[in-house]
């Protein structure tokens, strides 16, 4: 459990959901610190009973590049570097089909979207970079299913997260080679993440659909939904330099088997 000792790392939407597994998992991996960006101030003081001073929280919506800038500032600030910037704040669609939108909401679901799960990404890799170059560090994106597949959202979430697998690639070349860039693409897991206000749905939950997790584990090879722990492992390894030296632009899949969907008949 040592593989991050007296790493920093910086999380953004580390508040819950595989954010915050992240974030516990990285201090049990010894990292020293930990800066996190969160959209709500009423969780930080939760948050600063969980964690103490091994966190560092800034207040501020990733669309922003002055909040993603304090966040790395708070973070190097309160523990010296960074070494790890993880790129996690999401919002999903809802399944919103082309069919079901008029063209104003498209366009506002469409900007909405893509300012959290592209340009918040984007924002995030540009206010670290400098810092994470001073420690041949390494950047970690929150990507899914829906990076590969169609059917994981509507075509606006799908395109959000396709979108990021060509960020990591040309950050991963551009930054190359001081710092590594990847990520990890989970598949449907027990969060509680919340669809667009432009839709109406910023407090609708993904988990709270209808048969959500038993669809879910339907659908993949291994048969369940995960739980956020359950991706924990990748980020750890991917953020680890001793472990993932020769590694950049890569995504690893954690979605119970996508690829080779369906479940095979079981044999007696
Ligand atoms: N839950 C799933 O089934 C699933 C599957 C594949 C990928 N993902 C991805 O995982 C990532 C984390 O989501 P989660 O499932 O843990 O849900 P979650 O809702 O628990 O986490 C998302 C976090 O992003 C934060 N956030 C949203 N908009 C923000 C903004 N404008 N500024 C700052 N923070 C903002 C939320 O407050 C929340 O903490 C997302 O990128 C999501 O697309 C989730």
């Amino acid at each position: 459990m040592d593989w991050l000792k007296n790493d920093v790392a910086l999380i953004t939407g580390a508040n819950s959901g595989i954010g915050r597994a992240v974030l516990r998992r990285f201090i049990a991996e010894g990292a020293s610190g930990v800066g996190v960006l969160i959209r709500n101030g009423a969780q930080a003081d939760a948050m600063r009973e969980e964690f103490g001073d091994r966190i560092a929280i800034t207040v501020g919506d990733v669309r922003s590049p002055d909040a993603n800038e304090e966040a790395v500032r708070a973070t190097t600030k309160a523990f010296g570097k960074l070494d790890t910037m993880v790129g996690n704040a999401g919002v999903w669609d809802h399944f919103a089909s082309l069919r079901k939108f008029d063209g104003a909401t498209a366009k506002a679901t469409f900007e909405e979207v893509f300012a959290v799960n592209v340009l918040g990404y984007l924002l995030a890799a540009h206010a670290s970079a400098p810092a994470l170059r001073e420690t041949n560090g390494s950047m970690i994106f929150t990507l899914s299913n829906a990076s590969f597949y169609a059917g994981g959202g509507g075509p606006v979430y799908v395109a959000s997260k396709h979108a990021c697998v060509g960020l990591i690639r040309q950050l991963a070349y551009e930054l190359a080679p001081d710092v590594r860039v990847n990520g990890v693409a989970p598949g449907g897991t027990v969060t509680p993440l919340k669809g667009p206000e432009s839709l109406g749905k910023a407090d609708r939950l993904l988990s709270d659909i209808p048969g959500f997790s038993d669809a879910v584990a339907e659908a993949v090879p291994l048969g369940f939904i995960a739980q956020p722990e359950d991706h924990t492992g990748h980020y750890v390894l991917l953020a680890s330099r001793e472990n993932s030296r020769a590694t950049t632009a890569e995504i690893i899949q954690s979605d119970g088997g996508w690829e080779v969907r369906g479940r095979p008949a079981r044999r007696a």
